[in-house]
């Protein structure tokens, strides 16, 4: 079985990364479940001397996203935010970074409360604005982190137009790509250089894992985020590895039914008379619909509304049957949420009212149940408003 080098996306998910076991032709990359490895003699090895820094299954996870992301080496870490925590050790302190303003919370929470203390400094604007972008600038800036759509408010950023302005000033971009999935979008094709991505979400797609991983381009980043990967040691384990790779086979599928089922939800509540507000880049209505249908393949499995108050989201939050109250995103099961007191709890209050998260704001991770029911759910939560 042997890859070629123009497969397309759907056999790249499937077979990027993994080969028959070659001690027993497993057709499944097995769960290398051990911290370390025999060596035949003193110094003759296999390749593999600690499970820190090295790990079958992880190497085959790696490579599968790797492959995905059009990028040159992938690296496992045990959640999404210990990725982003290793990609910001590309820096140094008196470094400033230009972030997206409504970024996911705990990104923020990591850049303001942990990062800060190294003397790294953290500028938030609407990247979505390309000015903004450019205006924010500094001789000491070393990195763009973008988030693109934005956790929750579903604002998109221009990739190719970011990525021309931080290059122009030497500047690398790094773009969580958690909410879209590569099968939805993929950064790197658009001139990133780094991608970030909490494999929790629509890679694993099951709810069932707890991962994260950094896909490079450049030689100089794979250099260090190898090295760093194993000094600082928070790497993916065998199993959660194994699960994300069981998950990225089905991933063009799974995104296709996200894709459309969200949509079939967006238009159901943009025609609700008691939704006040809906944030999808599929609807027309989107301010971005053109950049979405040009970045984007599908507008994936998220969406916000709004419901005019907190207590009339409550209602619908406190009633619907088959969706989950749940934090996370990105399984085959539908969640719902609530942005401001859940997930992005940490963000002040303020900074959320300057970024669009109302305090009325409720999310849907869409799964890909049958959208009917999804439907009914919601509507009778809704008649209860
Ligand atoms: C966009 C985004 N990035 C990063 C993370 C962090 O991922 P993890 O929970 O795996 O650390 C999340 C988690 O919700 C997220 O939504």
């Amino acid at each position: 079985m042997k890859l070629r080098t123009n497969a397309r996306f759907s056999t790249i998910c499937i077979h990027a990364g993994q080969t028959p076991d070659p001690s027993t032709g497993a057709i499944i990359t097995p769960i290398y479940q051990t911290s370390t490895y025999v060596q035949d003699a003193l110094g003759v090895h296999k390749g593999y001397e600690y499970a820190r820094t090295q790990n079958p299954t992880r190497s085959a996870f790696e490579a599968n996203l790797a492959a995905m992301e059009h990028g040159a080496a992938g690296f496992g870490f045990a959640s999404g935010m210990a990725a982003t925590g290793a990609v910001m050790t590309l820096l140094k302190s008196g470094d400033h970074v230009v972030v997206t303003d409504n970024t996911y919370g705990g990104t923020y929470r990591l850049f303001e409360r942990v990062l800060r203390k190294y003397q790294l400094d953290f500028t938030y604007v609407d990247t979505s604005q390309l000015g903004e972008i450019e205006r924010a600038i500094r001789p000491t800036t070393r990195l763009l982190f973008l988030e693109t759509p934005t956790n929750p408010v579903l604002r998109l950023t221009d990739l190719a137009g970011a990525c021309t302005i931080a290059h122009g000033h030497g500047i690398p971009v790094v773009v969580d790509n958690t909410f879209a999935s590569p099968y939805v979008q993929r950064p790197i094709d658009f001139g990133a250089d780094l991608v970030v991505h909490s494999t929790t979400k629509f890679l694993n797609g099951h709810s069932d894992s707890v991962g994260g991983a950094v896909i490079a381009v450049r030689d100089d980043h794979v250099e260090w985020l190898r090295f760093v990967q194993n000094a600082e040691g928070a790497i993916i384990g065998p199993m959660d590895a194994w699960l994300v790779l069981r998950g990225t086979k089905t991933l063009p599928i799974r995104m296709d039914r996200h894709n459309a089922n969200a949509m079939v939800i967006a238009e159901y509540l943009a025609s609700h008379p008691k939704v006040t507000r809906v944030h999808y880049p599929g609807l027309a209505s989107h301010p971005q619909h053109e950049l979405a249908k040009r970045q984007m393949h599908g507008f994936g499995g998220l969406i916000s509304f709004e419901m005019g108050s907190l207590e009339r989201a409550r209602t619908v939050l406190n009633n619907v049957a088959l969706m989950a109250l749940a934090e996370s995103l990105g399984g085959v099961e539908t969640l719902i949420s609530h942005p401001a007191s859940m997930t992005h709890a940490s963000v002040p209050p303020e900074r959320r009212q300057e970024i669009g998260l109302t305090d009325d704001m409720i999310r849907i991770s869409v799964g890909i149940e049958d959208v009917d029911d999804l439907k009914e759910d919601l509507e009778q939560a809704l008649d209860r408003v």
